[in-house]
């Protein structure tokens, strides 16, 4: 696939091409939110040693001519154990924004969830996406204090069809990104939120000397939210709750005896609390808890397809995307999300064959841990 423009020689093959590609495309005000973490960074930088630190133990002399990628998310079919996670602003990248991201991702059979903070709206990516009435489309929502305001999100997104709610629970405030504190971060004039502008006039403010998102999350969100909300939450719409920023056990039980369908375990990109544990150091402990009473997803520094694997492998179920889609979305719009996920794809598949896997529902604990092994 071609992606790049024709002054421009350089041909991205894997997702640090295209970090690097996107940002010629971007201003700095977009590129410092995308790829900022809080504070110092520590959590963000973690994120991605985790996978580093982890090592895989092949075996040997497996048929893998045949290699089956397909799995299964609250019951729908997913082509690759992918989903691309909610990512706010996405027409800072491109005009396209998340009409564009959902294409790219009916189309290749993964799924996509939309954020609160969308810049196209619940309804205009689903009518966009009129022609993949069965792909998984979820709605992230944040809560704010206007409960009247939340529950017509929720409804809508009901109404358009979204298959699950996707709660964030790891944002009662912002995190402090000192990066946009320092642009004074807004939205340039013709971008809007624009599942809020419609419903209540919200909008992001330009503040001296602070993030506008970080203001905005301070005076809209509502930080009193518990776990006594979720029922509330969850009497809405008959959509099945999944809970999105899990990294302890104790609070993956409690999210299960509340109801949550499914958990992603997140630290949310290291953008909030920094020096939280990588999302991937806190999944064997969450898996051990949850014992298999719902399904487990892990978002957070997955940039190749081995790390899909050793992700899969540690006991999730798929895992979720985030700023090399906004990176494939600046460089070339829909194609470059595209070419985002057909990357991953071969990498995974061809990681699968040379770890002696077959089918990703077979890949398990022992191809990461010696204390596991199924073999004699
Ligand atoms: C996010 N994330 C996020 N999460 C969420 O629940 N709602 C949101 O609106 C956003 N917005 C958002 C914007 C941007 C620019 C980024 C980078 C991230 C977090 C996101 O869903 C996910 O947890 C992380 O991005 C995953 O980490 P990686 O893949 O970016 O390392
Ligand atoms: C972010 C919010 C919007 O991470 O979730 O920027």
């Amino acid at each position: 696939m071609t992606v790049a423009s024709t002054n421009d020689r350089f041909q991205p093959i894997n997702l640090f091409d295209y970090e690097q590609l996107a940002k010629k495309h971007l201003s700095l005000m977009a590129l410092d939110y995308y790829s900022s973490g809080a504070w110092d960074e520590i959590t963000l930088r973690d994120n991605r040693a985790a996978f580093e630190r982890v090592k895989l133990r092949p075996r040997m002399l497996i048929d893998v001519s045949d290699r089956n990628l397909n799995t299964s998310i609250l019951g729908q079919s997913l082509q690759l154990p992918l989903l691309i996670a909610p990512m706010a602003f996405q027409c800072l990248a491109h005009p396209d924004g998340e009409v564009a991201t959902a294409l790219a991702a009916a189309s290749a059979g993964v799924g996509m969830v939309l954020s609160t903070m969308a810049t196209k709206s619940i309804e205009e990516v689903a009518v966009a996406c009129h022609d993949y009435s069965n792909s998984l489309r979820w709605f992230q929502l944040y809560i704010h204090k206007d409960r009247g305001l939340t529950s017509a999100l929720v409804e809508r997104a009901y109404a358009a069809g979204y298959k699950a709610l996707c709660l964030t629970v790891d944002a009662p405030v912002l995190g402090q990104r000192e990066r946009d504190k320092r642009n004074e971060f807004v939205l340039p004039p013709d971008l809007h939120l624009a599942n809020l502008t419609s419903i209540s006039g919200l909008e992001i403010y330009h503040q001296k000397g602070e993030s506008g998102l970080f203001t905005y999350f301070a005076e809209q969100l509502n930080p009193a939210v518990t776990w006594h909300d979720l029922e509330w939450l969850q009497s809405l719409s008959p959509l099945p709750l999944v809970l999105k920023g899990i990294l302890r056990g104790d609070d993956a039980v409690r999210a299960v005896d509340y109801g949550a369908k499914a958990i992603i375990v997140s630290n949310h990109g290291g953008r909030q609390l920094d020096g939280a544990i990588a999302s991937l150091d806190a999944l064997s402990e969450i898996i051990t808890a949850v014992d298999g009473r719902v399904e487990v997803l892990l978002d957070g520094g997955i940039r190749r397809g081995t790390d899909i694997l050793k992700a899969l492998a540690l006991g999730a179920k798929a895992v979720l995307i985030g700023r090399p889609i906004l990176w494939g979305l600046a460089v070339a719009g829909k194609t470059g999300v595209s070419h985002i996920i057909s990357i991953l794809k071969t990498e995974l598949s061809v990681a699968m064959a040379l770890s002696g896997y077959a089918k990703v529902q077979d890949i398990d604990l022992s191809l990461v841990s010696q204390n596991h092994l199924d073999i004699v």
